[in-house]
């Protein structure tokens, strides 16, 4: 059967690199070519006058149906890729869990069957919780099953927090197999005496779950980590960094010239401590919590000088009152959410929606405000996060040979952000209201429509594992 042709026609391509009008004929699933004048015979034209085209958004950092506080992240495999096509997103990778006393690929078995539901394209990364007999031995298995990353916690006492020899040591193996550590940088031992004390002195409101997880952890843990990482010669991929502290600790480990990078997400340039002693401050509780507008500004600046390689969502969604379900697809869900923490901080499921926010969220009000330029959007939030991942030039970016995920986007669209408008499988958006300038109309994963406008093509099961090349440190 021949290949399918398309042929997107008068847009202006915006890469990491370059801002040119130019066409792009897709043949298949792959660029076939880009320029002008292209030789586009039998190819279906799609019209992009006065629209921007740049590549499928990766998304670095999800949490899809991850068990948490006796409840799960209400977006599955299949709910929150679907969301994040919507939000210009074709590829995202997701955190397998290890279970204590399990081994790694078990937990990866058990995530390969659950994530055979994506409707876009997806890769792991392996969470190292638990260093029991023979851990360390399957950590050469990851690359070779295509999962060359994988996370420790210095935080989560007595339940995913590895201690600094393991870390260390995890560490060595990255260094001689090579994979990509990537590390959750908050102190463990701190945060536990804090809440301990907060508790006893009737503190349980959901401010308490940022006071009692101070910026300073973040930073000494950060610092240990690049520590440890250069003591092992291993690269280091800082996740979600929330402060001027972290983020320094990160720009000097850069400027020594050690494989160090960092990545932040959109909560934490917008959001701050404020907005948890709201009456609904629960819908802002993460981990690390959200900080200062102080740091917030840090961060907009770490993003423009390159001290910060990405920006990942750590979608991690709950309902904010999981007693009352919301329809989706049709059909009435609740699952119980952040309602379980009402009374208590510490119970408060952590984590937020975002995997549909983060590209027109950072187009608005990134490169819309001047923040940073529509090259740096493109890196930041797609060929970045390719390159380090070991996807790259697969995915992150427009030349000839990479798979056709393709974004148009409409600069002059304005929109106001609604949950119930949205495709996050829960009951609230943390942007509700705010107006987007710029969204995402036509998506396409692989040379396929999958998102029109408001209408959904893609499918179940119409996502591929991408297993993740050798890491290539920024
Ligand atoms: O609060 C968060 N971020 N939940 C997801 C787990 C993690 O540590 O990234
Ligand atoms: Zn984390
Ligand atoms: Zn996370």
């Amino acid at each position: 059967m021949a290949q399918e042709k398309l042929l997107i026609r008068g847009g202006t391509l915006i890469t990491a690199a370059d801002t040119v009008p130019a066409d792009i004929l897709i043949e298949g699933e792959k660029i076939k070519a880009i320029g002008s004048g292209l030789d586009a015979r039998g190819a279906k034209v799609v019209d992009a006058k006065e629209r921007v085209v740049m590549p499928g958004g990766v998304d670095p950092h999800v949490h899809l149906d991850l068990p948490m506080f006796g409840t799960v992240s209400s977006d599955d495999h299949y709910t929150g890729p679907k969301a994040a096509a919507f939000g210009g997103t074709t590829t995202v990778m997701d955190f397998v869990p290890q279970e204590p006393g399990h081994s790694l690929l078990s937990g990866l078995r058990a995530w390969q069957e659950k994530a055979s539901r994506s409707p876009i394209d997806f890769g792991f990364h392996m969470n190292v919780t638990w260093l029991g007999e023979g851990i360390l031995d399957e950590l050469p298995r990851l690359r070779e099953e295509g999962v060359p990353s994988f996370k420790v916690f210095t935080a989560y006492n007595g339940r995913m927090r590895l201690q600094d020899g393991e870390i260390f040591q995890v560490f060595q193996a990255a260094a001689r197999f090579g994979l990509m550590p990537m590390l959750h940088a908050e102190n463990g031992d701190v945060i536990d005496l804090l809440v301990a004390q907060a508790l006893a002195e009737g503190k349980t409101s959901p401010e308490w779950h940022a006071l009692t997880r101070p910026a300073w952890g973040e930073v000494e843990a950060t610092t240990r980590g690049i520590a440890l990482a250069a003591m092992a010669g291993s690269p280091l991929y800082v996740v979600h960094v929330t402060c001027e502290g972290a983020l320094r600790a990160i720009r000097e480990a850069r400027e020594r010239r050690l494989p160090v990078m960092g990545e932040t997400c959109p909560q934490y340039l917008f959001f701050s401590i404020h907005e948890l002693t709201r009456p609904d401050g629960a819908k802002w509780v993460c981990s690390p919590p959200v900080r200062s507008p102080e740091d917030n500004q840090a961060l907009w600046q770490g993003l423009r000088q390159q001290w910060i390689q990405s920006v990942g969502t750590d979608h991690c969604p709950f309902f904010f009152d999981g007693t009352q379900p919301i329809v989706y697809e049709g059909r009435k869900v609740a699952i119980p959410g952040k309602e379980l923490g009402q009374g208590d901080f510490t119970k408060i499921p952590n984590g937020l929606p975002g995997i549909e926010d983060r590209l027109p969220i950072l187009w608005t009000y990134g490169v819309g405000q001047g923040r940073i330029s529509a090259n740096q959007f493109v890196a930041l939030t797609s060929t970045n996060p390719a390159r380090v991942f070991g996807l790259y030039p697969r995915k992150g970016t427009l030349q000839p040979g990479s798979d056709a995920d393709i974004v148009i986007w409409n600069p002059s669209t304005r929109r106001r952000v609604l949950a119930r408008e949205g495709h996050q499988r829960t009951d609230y958006n943390l942007y509700e209201e705010w107006e987007l300038v710029g969204v995402p109309e036509k998506v396409f994963l692989r040379g396929r429509l999958i998102v029109d406008g408001k209408q959904w093509l893609g499918r179940r099961g119409g996502g591929v594992f991408l297993p993740g090349g050798g890491p290539q440190p920024l």
